[in-house]
Formats: structure tokens, C-alpha cells, sequence
């Protein structure tokens, strides 16, 4: 496997009077999965189309490495390994003719019978692809993005319409690929996903990187403590100046409060009760999370 980084330099990409990608810059080290995350219309699947050599940028330059994915895209191809947000399979073939035709388009490739037993499709293999549920689907996706033995990995929203155990699987069969050593960049709107999958991620919307860094830096960055929540009954209201609160965004039944000193917040929230003669109920205090993050970045939550 090659140590070579992905850099996204001021790519720009307009459909007609949307800019959907807005001079993004970013770097993905080698042998990690980053991860994109944003809400649908953020730029995502164009970002990753462009880094993937299926897209020209308007404006700037992909690399890998020293290889510039636009001007080579062919070169960079046969040794991307891709999955659409939407893959489309010829419906009357099978699994398994399915990946030897992925397979024939490249000269490097790896065997289709490991590539099913990895991906569970051992017992499909002979099914029409037409049949197949959408997590079977899913996988063969997956097959086929693998079947040139590629030394990146892009994988647009993989998890999208998952049942939970699908997506767990998956979650498994991603972390293998980076421990084979490759490369995983991929996309998506579940805060879980990126936290759990991403050793580095870019939070995107709007076509921009708001911000970019390992999970645990972004948190950090910007919820410095925790967040604590309250039934929304108990009359906390945006506005209320209590000790150490940052924010308060009071959501359908509960209201947040974002603290950069537990502590202090906890025994503020207990004496205002106490002056104001109310009862605290649905009190929970949690770490913050990329939910938290993100919707502090953007002043929108991922699945609006
Ligand atoms: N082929 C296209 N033609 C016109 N507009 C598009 C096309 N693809 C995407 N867009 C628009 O570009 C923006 C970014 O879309 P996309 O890259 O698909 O975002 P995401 O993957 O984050 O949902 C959106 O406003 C979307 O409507
Ligand atoms: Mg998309």
C-alpha cells in the first residue's frame, strides 16, 4: 500500500447558480478513515466525486500524492476502489457475474469468491441481483468498490437505510479495510458513524469545511465540557444567565444547557429552583458530542 495523502486544494464546483462546493481545501492522510460529515445538500457526494476522478472541479486541484487526480483520473481510477450514494447493477445478473464483470474492467483484482464470503453474500451468490434486499445490495456495493483491491477506499452515505445489525456489520468490514492498511474516506449524516469509524473527520456544510480534526479534537474544540438537560417543564428558558452556561437551546421536551463547568452549573440550576420555588425533573448531565458540536457550528441539527 502507497503512504500517499489525498489534498484537496480551493476545489470549487457550481451547478449552474448552486455552488455546491465552495473552495475546499483538505488533507487525508494515508492508512486512516476520515470521515464527511454534513446534512444532505452540504457538498458531500460532489466533494468526494471530485477526489474520486468522476468529476472536474470548476476550479483547484486533486492530488494523490504527487499524481493530479484530474489530470489522470484513469491511473488514479484503477486504483480507487468507489461506491456511489446509488449504485446501479444490471438486475439480471447474479452476484457473483455481477463482481466478475466489475472484475474485468481492471487488471489488478482480487479473487470475487473472498470478496463474497467477506461481504456475507456466500449464500446469494447465484441470486439475481434484482432479489436482493437492500442491505445484500449494500454489501455487493461494497464488493464491487473492493474488487480491484484498491488502495483507497470512497464509500458515499454506506450506511443509509442499514437496519442497526447491517450497519454494525459494516461498521466491522470498514475498520478491516484500514487494517489492511488501506485508505477509507467516507461520507455521511450519522454523528455515531463518524464518531465511532473516523479517526480524523471534516465537518462540512454549505460547500466549506467548518471544521476538520479527530473527534475527541473537535469536541474539545468546541463543547470544552458538558452539556446537562432538563425537562423543558422545569422552565429553563433561553436567555437565563446561570453559572458557567454557554448556551441554551431548548428543544421539543427537553432544554440544553451547554457548560464549561459542570459543577458550578449544576449548583446554580439547584439554588435558581430553589428561589423560584420549581422542581427539577428529567435532569441528565452527559459528555458533549459531535451532535452538539455540529449543531453549534452550523445552528442546525444533521437530519433537518
Ligand atoms: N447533478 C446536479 N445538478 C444540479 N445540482 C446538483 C447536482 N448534484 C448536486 N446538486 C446540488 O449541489 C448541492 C450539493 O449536493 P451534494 O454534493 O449531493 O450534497 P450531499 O452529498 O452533501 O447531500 C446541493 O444543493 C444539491 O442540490
Ligand atoms: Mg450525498
Amino acid at each position: 500500500m502507497t503512504t500517499s495523502a489525498l489534498r484537496l486544494e480551493n476545489v470549487t464546483k457550481r451547478y449552474g447558480a448552486v455552488l455546491a462546493v465552495d473552495h475546499l481545501s483538505l488533507t487525508v492522510p494515508s492508512g486512516i478513515v476520515f470521515a464527511l460529515l454534513g446534512p444532505n445538500g452540504a457538498g458531500k457526494s460532489t466533494t468526494l466525486e471530485m477526489v474520486e476522478g468522476l468529476r472536474r472541479p470548476d476550479e483547484g486541484d486533486v492530488w494523490w500524492g504527487d499524481l493530479d487526480v484530474g489530470k489522470h483520473a484513469d491511473e488514479a481510477r484503477a486504483r480507487f476502489g468507489v461506491q456511489l450514494q446509488t449504485s446501479a447493477f444490471f438486475d439480471l445478473l447474479t452476484v457473483k457475474e455481477t463482481l466478475e464483470l466489475f472484475k474485468s474492467f481492471y487488471r489488478r483484482s482480487l479473487p470475487v469468491a473472498d470478496l463474497i464470503a467477506r461481504l456475507d453474500l456466500t449464500d446469494k451468490q447465484n441470486a439475481r441481483v434484482d432479489g436482493l434486499s437492500g442491505g445484500q445490495r449494500q454489501r455487493l456495493a461494497l464488493a464491487c468498490a473492493l474488487v480491484n483491491d484498491p488502495e483507497v477506499v470512497f464509500l458515499d452515505e454506506p450506511s443509509a437505510g442499514l437496519d442497526p445489525q447491517a450497519r454494525r456489520n459494516l461498521w466491522d468490514v470498514i475498520l478491516g479495510l484500514k487494517a489492511e492498511g488501506r485508505t477509507v474516506v467516507l461520507t455521511t449524516h450519522y454523528m455515531e458513524e463518524a464518531e465511532i469509524l473516523a479517526d480524523r473527520l471534516a465537518i462540512i456544510d454549505h460547500g466549506r469545511v467548518l471544521d476538520e480534526g479527530t473527534p475527541r479534537e473537535l469536541i474539545q474544540r468546541h463543547m470544552p465540557a458538558a452539556v446537562v438537560e432538563v425537562s423543558r417543564a422545569v422552565g429553563v428558558h433561553a436567555g437565563m444567565v446561570l453559572p458557567s452556561v454557554l448556551s441554551i437551546d431548548e428543544r421539543d421536551d427537553v432544554t440544553l444547557l451547554v457548560s464549561d463547568r459542570l459543577e458550578d452549573t449544576l449548583v446554580g440550576l439547584v439554588n435558581w429552583a430553589e428561589r423560584e420555588g420549581r422542581e427539577i425533573t428529567g435532569l441528565t448531565t452527559r459528555n458533549a458530542t459531535l451532535e452538539d458540536v455540529f449543531l453549534k457550528l452550523t445552528g442546525r441539527s444533521l437530519r433537518e
